[in-house]
């Protein structure tokens, strides 16, 4: 039997193992998340170089970044003469964060005056930005303009977010989160296979309703459908992540469609799906039953004597049913090594592929963020082992992608 500790050492997938980040910090308020962001990178494996502007060290100093990267920070283009061409030829990415409105216009217009924009010119390959300032200056139409152009040269954006500014004022303008901003460098990457099709996934559990205050739900925690609908994203699919109640934060380039009940995520996946999805995901544990007679007001327990409840309908087979579908992907989550039961599962439902998961076995189902699965289709099937969410999600993309080149 694996151990637990197997398990949780199963957890972090390197998505940015052996890349080499070039990371350029401006002066904006949010120049203190560069020590995090570095943090973060390193944590998915990636290396980390950094170059500062004048500004950007009136906000945090070289010496916490260069702690943070455990490398040489520079500020200068003359520190060596040769830096701004010996960084970028070195670099898998650049990634500017906080980026802010006079680096983007120095970068869209070619101006190369610092280390920062002088490596810019000197560099081939993929470029982050993470714009950050006021929301004003944001809107500010020659900003927009120039952002425009900057993008134009296939550069990816991450953020701004909306909220409460630094100064104070309501706008958009924040800092990406950093999770995003790691995700944004992951994609940027990785090799874009799923780009061009359209992905929806649903996740988390649903909720069926007694009363106002009672309903019938499950231990569902949306990790799995979360981690498919990330790495779709990451490998460039547009994704639609439908998803019942969870604490997950959904990924910033994923478009999330909140729902409660069974009726609403049939809903929800129904309008989707008709919209030219490439695949339908359900990895979400739909309730099975809902209450019969749903109580406008709390219902006293002396006037409760047993439920009388109803088959919710079932999604995925009423997609796998109809004529002009997407390819169906089921879960069967079941207790013990009941595989020709989710065999025959696949079958009845019409789908195209299930992955099977014993949630008993340690490390696996529930609210865990490992687990060890057999992805079946028509043809075969396949055993990944105990691995992360991240990677059962990528395998299960993977043999989708191999059965639909
Ligand atoms: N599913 C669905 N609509 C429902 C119930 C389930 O689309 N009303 C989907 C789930 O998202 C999952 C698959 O169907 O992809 C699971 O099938 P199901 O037969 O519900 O599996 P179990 O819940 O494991 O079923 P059983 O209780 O029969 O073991």
């Amino acid at each position: 039997m694996r151990s637990s500790s197997a398990a949780r050492r199963k957890q972090k997938l390197k998505r940015l193992k052996n890349k080499s980040v070039l990371l350029g910090v401006t002066g904006g308020v949010a120049a203190f998340k560069a020590a995090d962001l570095i943090r973060r990178l390193k944590d998915v494996g990636a290396s980390v170089t950094v170059m500062m502007t004048e500004a950007a060290k009136q906000f945090i100093t070289p010496l916490s970044l260069q702690v943070a990267s455990q490398n040489t920070v520079y500020t200068s283009v003359f520190q060596d003469p040769l830096t701004h061409i010996s960084l970028p030829a070195l670099a898998d990415v650049m990634v500017i964060a906080p980026a802010t409105a006079n680096i983007i216009a120095k970068l869209a217009n070619g101006i190369a005056d610092d280390i920062l924009s002088t490596a810019f010119l000197a560099y081939q390959g993929p470029v982050v930005i993470a714009p950050s300032m006021n929301g004003k200056m944001f809107e500010h139409p020659i900003f927009q303009e120039n952002l425009k152009r900057l993008l134009s040269f296939g550069i990816r954006q991450v953020g701004p977010e909306s909220g409460t500014l630094a100064c104070g004022e309501e706008g958009k303008g924040r800092l990406a989160d950093v999770p995003d901003i790691v995700d944004s460098v992951i994609a940027a990457v990785t090799p874009q296979d799923l780009k061009g099709r359209k992905i929806v996934v649903t996740a988390g559990p649903t909720r069926e309703h007694l009363d106002p205050v009672r309903f019938l739900s499950n231990r569902s925690s949306g990790k799995m459908g979360f981690s498919i609908a990330r790495a779709a994203w990451i490998r460039g699919a547009a994704v639609v992540l439908i998803s019942g109640p969870t604490a997950l934060k959904s990924p910033s380039g994923v478009i999330l469609r909140q729902v409660d009940t069974a009726a609403q995520m049939l809903r929800a996946v129904t309008e989707e799906t008709d919209k030219d999805a490439s695949v339908l995901i359900m990895a979400a544990a739909v309730a099975d039953f809902r209450p019969h007679l749903q109580a406008r007001t709390k219902a006293a327990k002396d006037n409760i004597d047993s439920l009388v409840l109803d088959r919710t309908q079932d999604i995925i087979a009423h997609v796998a049913a109809q004529k002009k579908k997407p390819f169906v992907i089921g879960f069967a989550a079941e207790t013990g090594g009941k595989l020709e039961r989710a065999k025959q599962k696949m079958q009845r439902k019409k789908m195209d592929m299930i992955v099977f998961n014993d949630v008993t076995e340690i490390g696996a189902g529930f609210e865990s963020d490992t687990n060890n699965v057999v992805i079946l289709d028509r043809k075969g099937s396949a055993k990944t082992g105990l691995l992360s969410k991240d990677e059962i999600a990528d395998a299960i993309l993977d043999r989708y992608l191999k059965i639909k080149t």
